[in-house]
Protein backbone atom coordinates (compact mmCIF):
# COMPACT_ATOMS: atom_id res chain seq x y z
CA UNK A 1 0.00 0.00 0.00
CA UNK A 2 1.03 3.78 -0.59
CA UNK A 3 -0.41 6.91 0.61
CA UNK A 4 -0.02 9.57 -1.90
CA UNK A 5 -1.41 13.18 -2.99
CA UNK A 6 -4.65 13.25 -4.97
CA UNK A 7 -4.33 15.16 -8.22
CA UNK A 8 -7.52 17.57 -8.60
CA UNK A 9 -7.42 16.77 -12.55
CA UNK A 10 -7.54 12.58 -11.66
CA UNK A 11 -11.08 12.31 -12.33
CA UNK A 12 -10.96 8.49 -11.87
CA UNK A 13 -8.89 8.72 -8.47
CA UNK A 14 -12.18 11.52 -7.65
CA UNK A 15 -14.55 9.21 -8.28
CA UNK A 16 -13.06 6.29 -6.68
CA UNK A 17 -12.89 8.30 -3.63
CA UNK A 18 -16.28 9.72 -3.62
CA UNK A 19 -17.46 6.03 -4.25
CA UNK A 20 -15.38 5.01 -0.96
CA UNK A 21 -16.93 7.79 1.21
CA UNK A 22 -20.97 6.58 0.30
CA UNK A 23 -19.94 2.85 1.14
CA UNK A 24 -18.19 4.22 4.37
CA UNK A 25 -20.82 6.44 5.91
CA UNK A 26 -23.55 4.24 4.84
CA UNK A 27 -26.69 4.93 7.19
CA UNK A 28 -24.59 7.27 8.83
CA UNK A 29 -23.97 10.25 6.54
CA UNK A 30 -26.99 11.15 4.12
CA UNK A 31 -25.00 11.36 1.22
CA UNK A 32 -25.51 10.79 -2.65
CA UNK A 33 -23.00 10.29 -5.39
CA UNK A 34 -22.56 14.23 -6.38
CA UNK A 35 -22.90 15.63 -2.50
CA UNK A 36 -19.81 12.64 -1.83
CA UNK A 37 -18.18 14.47 -5.29
CA UNK A 38 -17.90 17.89 -3.69
CA UNK A 39 -16.92 16.77 -0.80
CA UNK A 40 -13.89 14.86 -2.30
CA UNK A 41 -13.45 18.26 -4.80
CA UNK A 42 -13.75 20.55 -1.79
CA UNK A 43 -10.87 18.54 0.03
CA UNK A 44 -8.51 19.50 -3.13
CA UNK A 45 -8.79 23.40 -3.26
CA UNK A 46 -5.56 25.22 -2.78
CA UNK A 47 -3.80 24.84 0.70
CA UNK A 48 -6.12 21.84 1.82
CA UNK A 49 -4.14 18.18 2.26
CA UNK A 50 -5.85 15.49 0.21
CA UNK A 51 -4.01 11.61 0.70
CA UNK A 52 -5.67 8.50 -0.39
CA UNK A 53 -4.31 4.71 0.33
CA UNK A 54 -3.70 2.79 -3.02
CA UNK A 55 -2.72 -0.83 -2.92
CA UNK A 56 -1.20 -2.48 -5.87
CA UNK A 57 -3.81 -2.42 -8.50
CA UNK A 58 -4.36 1.46 -7.78
CA UNK A 59 -7.50 0.60 -5.98
CA UNK A 60 -8.22 3.66 -3.31
CA UNK A 61 -8.50 1.60 -0.24
CA UNK A 62 -9.00 4.52 1.98
CA UNK A 63 -9.22 8.72 2.23
CA UNK A 64 -7.82 11.58 4.35
CA UNK A 65 -8.29 15.24 4.29
CA UNK A 66 -6.94 18.19 6.48
CA UNK A 67 -8.45 21.75 6.31
CA UNK A 68 -5.85 24.43 7.57
CA UNK A 69 -7.95 26.16 10.42
CA UNK A 70 -5.98 28.74 12.63
CA UNK A 71 -3.21 30.62 11.40
CA UNK A 72 -2.55 32.19 8.03
CA UNK A 73 -0.55 30.36 5.25
CA UNK A 74 2.40 29.04 5.39
CA UNK A 75 2.18 29.63 9.35
CA UNK A 76 -1.32 27.07 9.46
CA UNK A 77 -0.71 26.13 13.75
CA UNK A 78 -3.84 23.76 13.70
CA UNK A 79 -5.60 21.46 11.25
CA UNK A 80 -8.72 19.87 11.18
CA UNK A 81 -8.67 16.36 9.93
CA UNK A 82 -12.08 16.46 7.54
CA UNK A 83 -12.86 13.52 6.63
CA UNK A 84 -11.45 9.79 6.95
CA UNK A 85 -12.64 6.68 5.49
CA UNK A 86 -11.28 3.14 5.14
CA UNK A 87 -13.01 1.15 2.63
CA UNK A 88 -15.49 -1.14 4.71
CA UNK A 89 -13.80 -4.29 2.63
CA UNK A 90 -10.56 -3.35 3.90
CA UNK A 91 -11.41 -2.07 7.58
CA UNK A 92 -9.62 -3.74 10.61
CA UNK A 93 -5.97 -3.65 8.92
CA UNK A 94 -4.28 -0.68 10.11
CA UNK A 95 -5.05 1.38 6.88
CA UNK A 96 -6.84 4.26 8.81
CA UNK A 97 -3.76 4.32 11.53
CA UNK A 98 -1.94 4.81 8.42
CA UNK A 99 -3.45 7.48 7.07
CA UNK A 100 -3.68 9.53 9.93
CA UNK A 101 0.31 8.82 10.73
CA UNK A 102 0.75 9.92 7.22
CA UNK A 103 -1.58 13.80 7.83
CA UNK A 104 0.70 14.05 10.98
CA UNK A 105 3.63 13.50 9.20
CA UNK A 106 2.40 16.38 6.14
CA UNK A 107 0.95 18.56 8.85
CA UNK A 108 4.50 18.47 11.07
CA UNK A 109 6.45 19.22 8.13
CA UNK A 110 4.16 22.39 7.40
CA UNK A 111 5.08 23.46 10.58
CA UNK A 112 1.77 22.88 12.46
CA UNK A 113 1.53 22.22 16.44
CA UNK A 114 -2.46 20.50 16.55
CA UNK A 115 -4.24 18.33 14.45
CA UNK A 116 -8.12 17.96 15.91
CA UNK A 117 -11.30 15.73 14.43
CA UNK A 118 -14.58 16.95 15.16
CA UNK A 119 -17.19 13.24 15.46
CA UNK A 120 -20.55 13.38 15.34
CA UNK A 121 -22.96 11.22 17.93
CA UNK A 122 -26.48 11.11 15.82
CA UNK A 123 -27.41 7.63 17.13
CA UNK A 124 -26.26 7.37 20.88
CA UNK A 125 -23.04 5.12 19.70
CA UNK A 126 -21.11 7.21 22.41
CA UNK A 127 -21.84 7.79 26.57
CA UNK A 128 -22.32 11.57 25.67
CA UNK A 129 -25.14 10.74 23.11
CA UNK A 130 -28.84 10.99 23.94
CA UNK A 131 -28.56 12.42 27.34
CA UNK A 132 -28.22 16.46 28.60
CA UNK A 133 -24.81 17.44 28.43
CA UNK A 134 -25.49 20.57 29.96
CA UNK A 135 -26.28 18.85 33.30
CA UNK A 136 -22.41 18.38 34.63
CA UNK A 137 -21.03 18.36 31.22
CA UNK A 138 -16.54 18.01 32.71
CA UNK A 139 -18.44 14.86 34.41
CA UNK A 140 -19.81 13.64 31.35
CA UNK A 141 -17.02 14.37 29.54
CA UNK A 142 -13.93 12.84 31.41
CA UNK A 143 -16.05 9.57 31.42
CA UNK A 144 -17.06 9.44 27.93
CA UNK A 145 -16.41 6.01 26.10
CA UNK A 146 -17.83 4.37 22.70
CA UNK A 147 -20.73 1.91 23.47
CA UNK A 148 -20.50 1.12 19.76
CA UNK A 149 -18.41 1.19 16.65
CA UNK A 150 -18.06 4.84 16.88
CA UNK A 151 -14.63 6.04 15.92
CA UNK A 152 -13.70 7.57 19.35
CA UNK A 153 -11.96 4.63 19.97
CA UNK A 154 -10.05 5.04 16.94
CA UNK A 155 -8.89 8.05 17.17
CA UNK A 156 -8.35 7.63 20.87
CA UNK A 157 -5.89 4.58 19.51
CA UNK A 158 -4.11 6.73 17.35
CA UNK A 159 -3.30 9.34 20.18
CA UNK A 160 -5.94 11.93 20.11
CA UNK A 161 -7.76 13.10 23.28
CA UNK A 162 -10.95 14.35 23.65
CA UNK A 163 -10.94 17.91 24.59
CA UNK A 164 -14.16 18.97 24.12
CA UNK A 165 -17.92 18.46 22.74
CA UNK A 166 -20.26 20.53 21.05
CA UNK A 167 -23.54 19.95 22.64
CA UNK A 168 -26.60 19.02 20.52
CA UNK A 169 -24.99 19.58 17.48
CA UNK A 170 -26.87 17.75 15.41
CA UNK A 171 -30.00 17.97 16.86
CA UNK A 172 -31.67 17.61 20.87
CA UNK A 173 -29.15 14.44 22.41
CA UNK A 174 -26.74 14.42 19.44
CA UNK A 175 -23.34 15.97 20.22
CA UNK A 176 -19.92 16.50 18.32
CA UNK A 177 -17.24 15.65 19.98
CA UNK A 178 -13.70 17.35 20.18
CA UNK A 179 -10.42 15.56 19.65
CA UNK A 180 -7.02 16.71 19.61
CA UNK A 181 -3.68 15.79 19.50
CA UNK A 182 -0.51 17.79 19.41
CA UNK A 183 1.74 17.01 16.39
CA UNK A 184 5.66 16.64 17.18
CA UNK A 185 8.48 18.77 15.33
C1 LIG B 1 -12.84 4.68 11.58
C2 LIG B 1 -12.03 4.10 10.41
C3 LIG B 1 -11.41 5.23 9.61
C4 LIG B 1 -10.93 3.18 10.98
O1 LIG B 1 -10.13 2.70 9.92
P1 LIG B 1 -9.50 1.23 9.95
O2 LIG B 1 -8.56 1.09 8.83
O3 LIG B 1 -10.60 0.22 10.05
O4 LIG B 1 -8.74 1.28 11.37
P2 LIG B 1 -7.37 0.56 11.75
O5 LIG B 1 -7.39 -0.86 11.21
O6 LIG B 1 -6.21 1.40 11.35
O7 LIG B 1 -7.51 0.51 13.33
C5 LIG B 1 -6.53 1.01 14.25
C6 LIG B 1 -6.97 0.58 15.64
O8 LIG B 1 -8.24 1.18 15.95
C7 LIG B 1 -9.21 0.19 16.24
N1 LIG B 1 -10.49 0.62 15.67
C8 LIG B 1 -10.75 0.95 14.39
N2 LIG B 1 -12.04 1.33 14.26
C9 LIG B 1 -12.58 1.21 15.48
C10 LIG B 1 -13.88 1.46 15.99
N3 LIG B 1 -14.89 1.91 15.20
N4 LIG B 1 -14.10 1.24 17.32
C11 LIG B 1 -13.10 0.79 18.12
N5 LIG B 1 -11.84 0.56 17.69
C12 LIG B 1 -11.60 0.76 16.39
C13 LIG B 1 -8.69 -1.08 15.58
O9 LIG B 1 -9.19 -2.23 16.22
C14 LIG B 1 -7.20 -0.92 15.77
O10 LIG B 1 -6.87 -1.26 17.11
P3 LIG B 1 -5.54 -2.13 17.46
O11 LIG B 1 -4.38 -1.28 17.01
O12 LIG B 1 -5.61 -2.31 18.93
O13 LIG B 1 -5.64 -3.38 16.66
C15 LIG B 1 -12.94 3.21 9.49
O14 LIG B 1 -13.55 2.23 10.28
C16 LIG B 1 -14.00 3.97 8.73
O15 LIG B 1 -13.75 4.44 7.60
N6 LIG B 1 -15.21 4.09 9.32
C17 LIG B 1 -16.34 4.77 8.68
C18 LIG B 1 -16.09 6.24 8.48
C19 LIG B 1 -15.75 6.95 9.78
O16 LIG B 1 -16.35 6.72 10.83
N7 LIG B 1 -14.76 7.88 9.68
C20 LIG B 1 -14.35 8.71 10.79
C21 LIG B 1 -15.32 9.87 10.92
S1 LIG B 1 -14.79 11.10 12.07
Amino acid sequence: MRIIDLAPNDEPGIHRAANLLLAAFAGRWPLDLEAATEEVRDSLQPGHICRVAMNEADEVLGWISAIPRYGEPPHVTAWELHPLAVDPLNQGQGIGRALVADLEQQVASRGAVTLYVMTDDIDNSTSLGGIDLYDDLLTHLQTVRSLGDHPLAFYRKCGFAVVGVIPDADGVGKPDILLAKRIAQ
